[in-house]
C-alpha cells in the first residue's frame, strides 16, 4: 500500500487507505492550528496532482472532513477551514530569541531615535512605486532563465560609476557584486577570502552585529580600541599581527562617527600587504557625511588589491529592498564570482533594476541631497535640546554619568514607545555608558514628545 507520509507530516497509519490517510493529516494539521480556521485548502484537482493520486481519493478525504465539520467547500469560492473549526496554539513554536537590545522587530514602522532606517517620510515613495511597477511589469514579461548571480549589469555599471565620482573610487562593473546589503557582502567576501578559523580585527566600540557575523562564520573577532583618529592599527599589530583580515567602518566610525585618520589609513594598509592580510571596508554611511567633505573610500587608496569594499542602500534609500555590493579587489573577482555563483547570488533582479533605474535617472543623488539636509536639521533640533549631546553619523551620541546602567534605561525608553540604543552595547571592555539617539526617525512633529519620553526615561535634569 502507497502512502502518504513524509518527513513533515505525522505518523500515519500505513495500513489505511490513501483517503483516510489524507482526512488524518488534515485534520492533525488543524487541530494543532498549523492550518488556521478560515485558511484555503488546495482545490482537489490540483491536490491531486501535487500528491500525485486519483482525484476522486482526494474529494473522497474533502468529504469525510466536510461530514466532521471541520472544512466548508463553497463551490467556486474554494474549501476553507471551518471558521468554527478549535483554534488552537501551533503545536511546535520555535523563538529566536533577538540582538539584544538592538533589534525592533521586522517589517515595522521605525520609533523616534531608531538607529539604521531612514526617515520613512522622505522615501520618494511614488517614485519608487511608479519605477518599480514598470520595472516588475517589463521583468514578468522578460525570458526566464536564472538572473545574473553577480548581479543585473545595468546596476553594476551604475554603482561603479558612482564610486568614481562620489567616492572616488575606480573600478569595473564586473568588480562590482551586488549583495544583500552590508551583511551578504561581509558573508560573500569572507567566503571568498575563506577565512574561516582565521582571527579578525574589529573595532571596539564596533558594530555587533559585524562581530557577531564574523563569529557565525567561523572567525574569532580581536577587539581593537577606537579613539578619535579611528581603529588603533598599532595596537591591532600588537594584539593580533597575524590576523587574516580587518573589518572597518573608515568614513565614519560606527557608533563614534570619526573618520580614520589618514596615517592610520596608510598603517592599515602597509599592515594589510606586508602580513598578507585583508581589509573590508564597511562604507555604510559615507554617501550620508552630514558635514563637510566626505572621507574618501579607503579602497580608493588602495594600491595592491588588499581592500575589500562594501557599500549599501540599507541607509540611504531602505533597509527592506536588501540591495548592497562588494567591490572585490581584480584578483579576487572570479573568486567572489564563484561563490556567487554557488552560494550567495545577487538578490531580487526587479529590485536591482529599479534601484539602477533610480541612479540612472540622477534621482539617487538628488534624493541623498534632501535626505542630508533633513538629517541635518533633526539632529541639530535634537542636539539643541540635548545637554552634552554630540554628533555621530546619522546619530547623536549622548552620554550618560559614570555608573549609569544605559541598557536599563534603554529598555525603559522602549516601555515609552522610543528606541534609544545603549552604547555599552558596542563595547566589548571598557563600554562608557551612553545612549545612541538615531536621528532620521525624529520628526518634527514628534521631537517634544520624543525627548520628554527620553528625560523621563533617563531621568537627566533637562532634554
Ligand atoms: C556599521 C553598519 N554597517 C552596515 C549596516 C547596514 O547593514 P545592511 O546593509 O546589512 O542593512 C549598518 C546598519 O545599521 C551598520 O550600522
Amino acid at each position: 500500500m502507497r502512502d502518504l507520509d513524509g518527513p513533515f507530516t505525522a505518523p500515519l497509519d500505513h495500513g489505511l487507505p490513501l483517503a483516510e490517510q489524507l482526512r488524518q493529516r488534515i485534520r492533525a494539521a488543524i487541530e494543532s492550528g498549523q492550518l488556521q480556521p478560515g485558511a484555503r485548502l488546495p482545490s482537489w484537482r490540483d491536490l491531486a496532482v501535487q500528491l500525485g493520486i486519483a482525484r476522486g481519493t482526494v474529494r473522497e478525504a474533502y468529504e469525510r472532513l466536510v461530514a466532521d465539520q471541520l472544512i466548508v467547500a463553497s463551490g467556486a469560492a474554494g474549501t476553507h477551514v471551518a471558521d468554527t473549526a478549535p483554534p488552537r496554539p501551533r503545536a511546535r513554536q520555535i523563538v529566536v530569541p533577538p540582538l539584544a537590545e538592538f533589534d525592533f522587530g521586522y517589517s515595522t514602522a521605525p520609533l523616534p531615535f531608531q538607529v539604521g532606517v531612514p526617515a520613512q517620510d522622505a522615501f520618494p515613495a511614488k517614485l519608487w512605486a511608479r519605477i518599480s511597477t514598470a520595472v516588475a511589469r517589463s521583468d514578468a514579461f522578460a525570458p526566464t532563465t536564472y538572473a545574473d548571480p553577480c548581479g543585473e549589469p545595468a546596476l553594476r555599471a551604475q554603482i561603479a560609476a558612482y564610486l568614481a565620482v562620489a567616492r572616488g573610487l575606480h573600478c569595473v562593473p564586473e568588480q562590482v557584486l551586488v549583495t544583500n546589503g552590508f551583511r551578504g557582502g561581509l558573508a560573500l567576501a569572507l567566503t571568498t577570502l575563506g577565512v574561516a578559523g582565521r582571527t579578525a580585527w574589529t573595532e571596539d566600540p564596533g558594530f555587533p552585529r559585524t562581530r557577531l557575523g564574523l563569529v557565525a562564520a567561523g572567525l574569532t573577532p580581536v577587539a581593537i580600541d577606537v579613539d578619535d583618529e579611528g581603529i588603533d592599527v598599532e595596537q591591532g599589530i600588537a594584539r593580533a599581527p597575524d590576523a587574516a583580515v580587518a573589518v572597518v567602518t573608515p568614513g565614519q566610525q560606527a557608533p563614534l562617527g570619526v573618520a580614520l585618520s589618514s596615517l592610520r589609513r596608510q598603517g592599515l594598509l602597509r599592515w594589510a600587504r606586508r602580513s598578507g592580510a585583508w581589509v573590508i571596508e564597511d562604507d555604510y554611511l559615507s554617501e550620508l557625511q552630514l558635514d563637510g567633505r566626505a572621507a574618501p573610500a579607503l579602497a580608493s587608496s588602495d594600491r595592491h588589491g588588499r581592500v575589500l569594499h562594501v557599500g549599501t542602500f540599507s541607509k540611504t534609500l531602505s533597509p527592506a529592498l536588501g540591495i548592497g555590493f562588494l567591490v572585490a579587489p581584480p584578483a579576487l573577482v572570479t573568486r567572489a564570482a564563484h561563490v556567487a555563483r554557488c552560494l550567495l547570488p545577487a538578490p531580487a533582479r526587479a529590485t536591482q533594476l529599479a534601484v539602477a533605474e533610480l541612479m540612472e535617472g540622477g534621482h539617487y543623488l538628488r534624493h541623498l541631497r534632501r535626505m542630508k539636509r533633513l538629517y541635518r536639521t533633526r539632529r541639530d533640533a535634537i542636539l539643541t535640546r540635548l545637554d552634552g549631546g554630540r554628533a555621530a553619523g546619522l546619530a547623536v551620541l549622548w552620554d550618560l554619568p559614570p555608573g549609569a546602567d544605559d541598557r536599563a534605561i534603554a529598555t525603559a525608553a522602549r516601555e515609552r514607545g522610543i528606541a534609544p540604543v545603549p552604547l555599552s552595547l558596542f563595547y566589548t571592555r571598557g563600554a562608557r555608558p551612553g545612549l545612541l539617539l538615531g536621528v532620521s526617525t525624529v520628526p518634527e512633529e514628534r521631537l517634544e514628545d520624543a525627548c520628554a519620553a527620553l528625560l523621563r526615561s533617563s531621568m537627566r535634569p533637562r532634554c
